[in-house]
């Protein structure tokens, strides 16, 4: 086996709970090759022994099916110290408080739609928020908002670019930055740098919370994005059929890999309810999530159910929550929005007590393993 052949097949392991490779992440850091044997320095940003060991076979198996059992294989992790907070060293747009992550393992589950409207609900119940639509691939948050024909302005002094508003919340998109239709074929380094300079670059008033709008899956715009800001809640938003919680359970896997406190799943289409005469009919199965809420030690935020109201706002710009904040749909988001803010404050407080806490500890500790 030469270099080129080698490389080839680590494009072929996956990062544990991810979608792309390990070469693709950038992760590989050294190989040699000679004969057959095979040296590697992988590293890798988990602190997790759990994915270590997975990445670790998964190469040993590869390299195994190829003939090559001398293996000399370093995967070098962050110290567990630093594994409580992996993604708190780095504060992109620190002006803001909390961040929310709202994800899903599968597309079109309803994440533009929550975002938006827990977005709004958050700021009717006197938050500062600001909506950040990462889903550079499909950004539908500015139709939802009404906002698809603005573009922002740049402020001629700090050369930063001023966010829009509606409905009381900041909001930028790549759908704001791009013409409609243009279609880009993001790469991983450009992910990076788009969601780096939504955070940066764009003048972010002082903010209690940022909602985050993901594109589906887990990939680089995940790990960019818990890379940047410490993220302060993660939010899975699942369909009751079987098929998609499988998908919301990635989610929430990603979150715990990211170290991500996670507040809760939305149930999104959980029953019909007739616009004609106003019942509710169980289409997918009501309540499923309640099952993986509890194997993630989480809850169920909110029952969402289908509503064509729901929908028309989307395409419109008249987000339910605001327009008919009575709807079922409405009370659910309100409801949601009012306990992500509770898990939120819990989270900070948890982490003032154990700054405080774990302080003289950390430095015994550091004093003795140096
Ligand atoms: N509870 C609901 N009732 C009726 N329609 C809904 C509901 N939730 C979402 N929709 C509609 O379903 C479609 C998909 O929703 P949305 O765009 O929010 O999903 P998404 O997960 O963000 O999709 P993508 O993965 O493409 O970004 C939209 O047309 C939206 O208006
Ligand atoms: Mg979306
Ligand atoms: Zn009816």
């Amino acid at each position: 086996m030469n270099q080129e052949q080698l490389v080839n097949l680590l494009k072929e392991v996956i990062y544990p709970n991810f979608e792309k490779d390990i070469v693709t992440f950038g992760f590989v850091k050294e190989m040699l090759v000679e004969g057959d044997s095979v040296a590697l320095r992988v590293e890798i940003p988990s602190a997790s022994a759990e994915v270590a060991q997975k990445l670790k076979d998964s190469i040993t198996q590869k390299l195994n099916a190829r003939g090559i059992t001398k293996i000399n294989l370093d995967i070098k992790q962050p110290k567990p110290q630093a594994e409580s907070k992996p993604q708190g060293t780095k504060n992109l747009a620190p002006q803001i408080k909390n961040f929310v992550m709202v994800s899903s393992g599968k597309g079109g589950v309803g994440k533009s739609t929550t975002s938006v409207n827990l977005a709004i609900a958050l700021a009717m119940q006197g938050k500062k928020v600001a909506l950040l639509d990462a889903d550079i691939y499909g950004p539908n948050v500015p139709r939802m908002l009404g906002l698809e024909k603005e573009k922002p302005e740049v402020d001629p002094n700090l050369k930063k670019l001023i966010p829009l508003q509606a409905f009381g919340i900041e909001m930028i998109s790549m759908g704001v930055l791009y013409d409609e239709g243009q279609s880009l074929i993001w790469r991983g380094p450009m992910i990076i740098r788009a969601i780096e300079q939504m955070l940066s670059d764009v003048l972010w008033g002082d903010l209690d919370i940022m909602v985050i709008d993901m594109p589906p899956g887990t990939g680089d715009a995940q790990l960019t994005l818990a890379q940047s800001v410490p993220v302060t809640a993660g939010i899975s938003v699942s369909t009751p059929q079987r098929v998609a919680l499988d998908d919301g359970a990635r989610a929430l896997d990603m979150f715990l890999k990211l170290k991500i406190p996670v507040a809760g799943i939305i149930e999104n289409m959980s029953g019909f309810i007739c616009p004609g005469c106003g019942t509710e009919y169980d289409i997918f199965g009501k309540g499923t999530t309640e099952q993986v809420a509890k194997d993630f030690d989480t809850r169920t935020l909110a029952q969402i159910p289908i509503e064509p109201i729901v929908r028309e706002g989307g395409d419109n710009g008249k987000p339910i929550v605001y327009f008919k904040p009575d709807s079922k749909s409405a009370k659910e988001y309100l409801k949601a929005a009012k306990e992500l803010w509770e898990f939120i404050e819990e989270v900070n407080a948890k982490k003032l007590a154990d700054n405080s806490a774990i302080q003289p500890v950390d430095n015994g500790k550091s004093a003795c393993s140096s």
